[in-house]
């Protein structure tokens, strides 16, 4: 417990999502080690997916098509060969693993049922379980993941820094809260020795109050990327969804799946009268940032939105929404005799830490792949339904890319120290809560310069008050050190990705895709870029 114990292993993959469990079944014979800070598998955000996967398999459809709409949806920041490479690839590795067993709703002739989405030119969404896709396609992977002899899978691990030596990643420290539930011996602090680190540790959500996004997204992956030198592009382009389950409560904030507008749900403001035809000649099915800053005018103006299901509830759809129905089951609204209240929620981030298009980032030895990556395949506002079959494309070619390259050497490198870190539970909770309402009030669906720089100050502020606390090494039952670590290294986490967040929205002097600023509504045509930040590239062990 008061030591760092070392485990060796080729690859290491941070994170449970989709991506991460993808990655870590097509590194095989690679031995890998795949950390997650849930207490199970699988974890991420890819659980809580209730639209589907979108996917050129349909009979009218084309990957060209749906390369064409992923491109027009990126606001003129998507890389049309990236969208190609996503469109046809994806087609063709989602078609392989569904006839490898991957579970996915069949139509009358048992062929992939696919279904319509907002700004998608043909029916191209697929789904499973219903609108349980998400928990029903990475369940069907953790299995997979279990069985697999050459994984070992630790859960409730922290990571807490990537170590680096002659110029690589070669390893990283992280604190395991305790025996582990799928796996692993005992807790403490563990330093990680490996050939290459792949982080698949999904998005930022958490970063805000309100977040479709589970409790784990707190933008960890990205952090420890900054900490190492890594470039990180596109931070200012977070997509809001619209409709959320309205809440008071911070946390993670359910989400009433695009795919009931796409059934016909409506939406109406407090008087009960629709507004969205006219906000965009395609009413509810407009773009999902038009459809959430629509929404979020009227909630800033004190009035109440409505998502309207009786019609849909009339037609049975508690049976095709069986995860919207226990959603307003445990909030105790009955949808086929009242409308649900919503709100805009963070959802997903379309930056990420600079990768190539096989999940290469600028510091050799460190991959990323998933909502963590930032290819630049979403441009400035991701298409609904393509981030779980980003995760699936760009986790196999990191994987291969890993795969064709040698297993280097581990070199001598000094076993990290244990940190000291602050641990006063209540003080780490009240900086974040502050800093989530700084990134909610400044840097969310819409922004200004104003707001913005206020932001900037105010998350500066909160990290001197972080700075200042009190700090000692993590001693004590593992368990209890494991929240307390965690605690420590999410608020770390928390305001370095904010800071560089609010950084990169300032900087970006337009309106583009969901990046929205009041004070320059334009895009613009010197904006019609890419912006990558680092940190200080810090010196080798
Ligand atoms: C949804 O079901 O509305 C979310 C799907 C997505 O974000 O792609």
């Amino acid at each position: 417990m008061d030591g760092v114990a070392v485990s060796c292993t080729d690859v290491l993959v941070v994170g449970s999502g989709l991506a991460g469990m993808v990655a870590a079944l097509r590194l095989a014979p690679r031995r890998v080690t795949l950390l997650t800070k849930t207490e199970g598998l699988p974890g991420g955000s890819s659980l809580w997916a209730q639209g589907g996967i979108a996917a050129a398999l349909g009979a009218d459809d084309t990957p060209e098509a749906h390369a064409a709409d992923t491109v027009e949806a990126g606001a003129g920041l998507t890389d049309p060969v990236l969208a190609d490479l996503l469109a046809r690839d994806g087609a063709e590795r989602l078609a392989a693993w569904i006839a490898a067993g991957l579970p996915v709703d069949r139509d009358a002739q048992g062929r992939p049922a696919v279904g319509r989405e907002a700004a998608h030119s043909a029916p191209r969404i697929l789904h499973a379980g219903g609108d349980a896709t998400g928990r029903t396609v990475v369940g069907w992977l953790a299995e997979r993941v279990r069985q697999a002899p050459h994984i070992t899978v630790r859960t409730g691990a922290v990571a807490w820094e990537l170590v680096r030596a002659r110029g690589r990643v070669c390893g990283l420290l992280a604190f395991h809260a305790g025996a582990d539930a799928d796996g692993g011996d005992g807790g403490g602090w563990v330093f990680h020795r490996c050939g290459s680190v792949l982080l698949a540790t999904g998005g930022i959500g958490q970063l805000y109050r309100h977040s479709t996004n589970p409790a784990e997204a707190t933008g960890d992956g990205l952090a420890l990327a900054a900490l190492a030198g890594a470039g990180l592009r596109d931070l200012e382009f977070v997509q809001f969804h619209p409709t959320a389950l309205a809440s008071d409560a911070p946390g993670r904030t359910p989400l009433l799946t695009e795919a009931l507008r796409g059934a016909g749900a409506l939406l109406l403001d407090g008087a009960g009268r629709r507004f969205m035809p006219a906000e965009h000649p395609l009413a509810e099915l407009a773009p999902r940032d038009v459809v959430a800053r629509a929404i979020g005018r009227r909630i800033a103006r004190g009035e109440p939105v409505l998502l309207d299901l009786r019609a849909i509830w009339a037609a049975g759809g508690a049976a095709r929404f069986p995860t919207v129905a226990g959603i307003c089951a445990e909030a105790g609204i009955d949808p086929a005799r009242r409308p649900v209240p919503v709100a805009p929620a963070a959802h997903y981030h379309m930056g990420g830490i600079a990768t190539d298009r096989d999940g290469r980032s600028d510091v050799p030895g460190l991959w990323a792949c998933g909502e963590v990556a930032g290819t630049g395949v979403h441009g400035a506002n991701r298409l609904a339904s393509n981030s779980l079959l980003e995760a699936l494309v760009f986790a196999e070619r990191a994987a291969a890319a890993i795969l064709a390259g040698p297993v280097p050497a581990l070199p001598p490198v000094p076993v990290p120290r244990v940190p000291a870190l602050p641990a006063d539970a209540a003080a780490l909770e009240a900086l974040s809560g502050r800093a989530r309402a700084v990134m909610s009030a400044g840097c969310g669906l819409v922004r200004d310069g104003a707001g913005l720089e206020a932001a900037a100050a105010a998350l500066a502020g909160v990290q001197r008050e972080a700075d200042g606390l009190p700090r000692a090494a993590m001693t004590g039952p593992a368990g209890a050190a494991g929240e307390r670590v965690r605690a420590a290294a999410e608020l770390r986490s928390r305001l370095i990705v904010s800071r560089l967040i609010v950084q990169a929205a300032l900087a970006r002097r337009e309106s583009r895709g969901a990046h929205c600023r009041t004070d320059w509504p334009e895009p613009r045509e010197v904006w019609r870029r890419h912006q990558t930040l680092t940190l200080d590239r810090p010196a080798d062990a």
